[in-house]
């Protein structure tokens, strides 16, 4: 008999293309020379930020979770349709949870790729994948999915048909000329099934990113101790403090951290000062009309062909069609 492994072997495929902590250090560095300070979203999910950022799309005051997958159950025989048997590409596929819906009513999929930049996060999540879905291949790909994705070092995906998953309004963390250019890349994947949050009252957008427990504020102050780990910076998190407001006329949720007093940070041997009041920009989420976002997909070339949304409109999910 073979010896008893205690460890449950992963059969997760990854490719791995993981930023690294230089690539990480001098992002930061140029982030933080500007004159508007910025730090890039996709750091903010180290181990413990993908968990601070489950944790918000459980949250009361944050809709977006809960609405999409509202939306993803109610159409799921309609979106399965969509998907064909086509192989599905998600992109930031985080816990990997919307795609259960649509792995149940579409089982002609066979194989899923979860793209990630939380690796450990993604590994896991297309494990619990392959453990509840018999026949499912899901494979990790460890990657910025903002860059072109590398799809000629995935065997998986050669001369495959597939479709592109971009669910949770994450397009909503790049400004509208960047959407043109991201969707212009990604429109190697073929189709898209996209997910856009949609303008509402800031009575309901603004405690959607600022919640009473906090856990909206802990999970972007999270980036200045991933900061401290990693880069060895000597951030005080007392004399920093999270801020979300709404910037109604460009109809984005406005994202920083700002300096409670005038200061100096040390990052190895740069030096950052910071002006009492002073921010970092950590993300924009933007809302957009349904028209107004069919305008952008349209011009980088693609069809909108469906529109889903919830009965309070609050949300909406776009099926584009390559021309
Ligand atoms: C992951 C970009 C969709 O903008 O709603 C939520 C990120 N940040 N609360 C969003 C986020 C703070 C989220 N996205």
């Amino acid at each position: 008999m073979p010896p008893i492994s205690p460890i449950k072997p992963s059969p997760v495929k990854l490719y791995d293309f993981h930023p690294t902590v230089a690539d990480f250090r001098s992002a930061v560095l140029r982030g933080l020379s500007l004159p508007q300070k910025a730090l890039s979203p996709q750091f903010l999910y180290d181990k413990r930020g993908s968990e601070l950022f489950d944790a918000i799309c459980q949250l009361p005051e944050y809709y977006l979770t809960r609405t999409e997958m509202q939306i993803l159950q109610d159409n799921a025989g309609e979106i399965a349709a969509a998907l064909g048997n086509r192989a599905l590409v998600e992109l930031g596929s985080g816990s990997s949870q919307k795609i259960r819906i649509l792995l149940e009513a579409a089982p002609q999929v066979t194989t899923y790729v979860g793209v990630d930049i939380s690796r450990q996060h993604l590994q896991e999540a297309c494990a619990a994948l392959m453990d509840d879905f018999v026949g499912l291949d899901a494979i990790a790909v460890c990657a910025d999915y903002t860059q072109p994705l590398p799809i000629a070092a995935i065997p998986e995906l050669k001369n495959r048909p597939t479709i592109g998953f971009f669910p949770g309004s994450s397009i909503g963390n790049l400004e509208p000329a960047e959407v043109i250019a991201f969707l212009k890349t990604v429109a190697v994947l073929g189709d898209l099934i996209v997910g856009v949050d949609l303008k509402k009252s800031p009575i309901i957008l603004e405690p959607a990113y600022d919640d009473t427990q906090g856990i909206s504020a802990a999970f972007a102050l999270n980036l200045l101790v991933r900061i401290n780990r990693e880069l060895g910076a000597d951030f005080d998190l007392e004399q920093f403090e999270y801020q979300a407001r709404y910037n109604q006329a460009l109809g984005r949720i406005e994202m920083a951290i700002a300096s409670r007093c005038d200061q100096t940070v040390h990052l190895g041997n740069a030096e950052i000062s910071f002006q009492a009041g002073e921010t970092m920009r950590t993300e924009h989420s933007y809302k957009y009309t349904v028209d107004e976002f069919q305008l952008l997909a349209m011009e980088a070339g693609f069809q909108p062909v469906q529109v889903w949304m919830d009965r309070h409109q609050l949300f909406s999910l776009h099926h584009l069609k390559q021309i």
